[in-house]
């Protein structure tokens, strides 16, 4: 099976990557709209339009098997490189195209992974009754403990998408494009950046 080879896992890595990477910039288009400015009325109604669509659980299914995929696979590249070098390295600078985002990679990934329940339990499982969900996200960000975190768990995710990126384009042979690098690092900033930038709007706007 193709995904048993090195070869396999690291293109299944690449795919399920840019997959989640289309659903963050979409996340990040609608959370948008909470910053509109009529107090939540489009926010909600976008929401409510989501939450009501037939399309909605298939679509969690898929992310979350996607999801699932690119643990799984990250888990079983990591296992095989710790079996092609079981020594490790005694020099932890950056050598042969090691970068800190590379070697902090496992890191970034654990933290996002960490980011997702707690965001989970937050928003989509929080028990709201009596408030709209726009309501929701504005009383969470009124709290600095939030939207500290965020920002950190933020920059973290930029490093891991920076580094998905330089993988998926080395993975695909396209590496040495340097616009492809340009647009990449624009685009985790991008997201990073405007998903940071959200809580931390919402929270000087209070
Ligand atoms: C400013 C930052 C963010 C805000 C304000 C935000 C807001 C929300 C809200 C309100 C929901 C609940 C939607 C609902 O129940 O209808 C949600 C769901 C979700 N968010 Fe975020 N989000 C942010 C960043 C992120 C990031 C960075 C990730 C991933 C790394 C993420 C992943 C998810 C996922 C997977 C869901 C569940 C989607 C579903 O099952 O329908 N979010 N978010």
């Amino acid at each position: 099976m193709i995904l048993s080879s090195s070869i396999g896992k690291k293109l299944g890595m690449a795919l399920t990557g840019l997959l989640l990477f289309g659903f963050l910039l979409a996340h990040l288009s609608g959370n948008f709209l909470l910053l509109k400015g009529d107090g939540g009325a489009t926010f909600n109604a976008y929401s409510e339009f989501l939450v009501g669509h037939p399309l909605l659980i298939p679509v969690e299914f898929i992310l979350l098997g996607i999801f699932l995929l690119h643990i799984v696979l990250a888990i079983s590249v990591a296992r095989d490189n710790r079996r092609a070098r079981p020594v490790g390295y005694r020099v932890s600078a950056s050598v042969g195209g090691r970068s800190v985002s590379s070697r902090t990679m496992i890191y970034s990934g654990l933290t996002t992974l960490i980011f997702v329940a707690v965001h989970l339990k937050t928003f989509k499982y929080a028990d709201h009754a009596g408030d709209s969900l726009y309501g929701l996200v504005v009383t969470t960000f009124t709290s600095e403990l939030y939207v500290g975190g965020y920002a950190v768990a933020m920059v973290l995710l930029g490093f891991h998408l920076w580094h998905a990126f330089q993988s998926a384009f080395q993975t695909l042979g396209l590496h040495a494009r340097p616009r492809l690098r340009g647009l990449s690092i624009g685009l985790c900033i991008l997201i990073a950046g405007g998903f940071a930038m959200i809580p931390l709007a919402i929270y000087l706007g209070k």
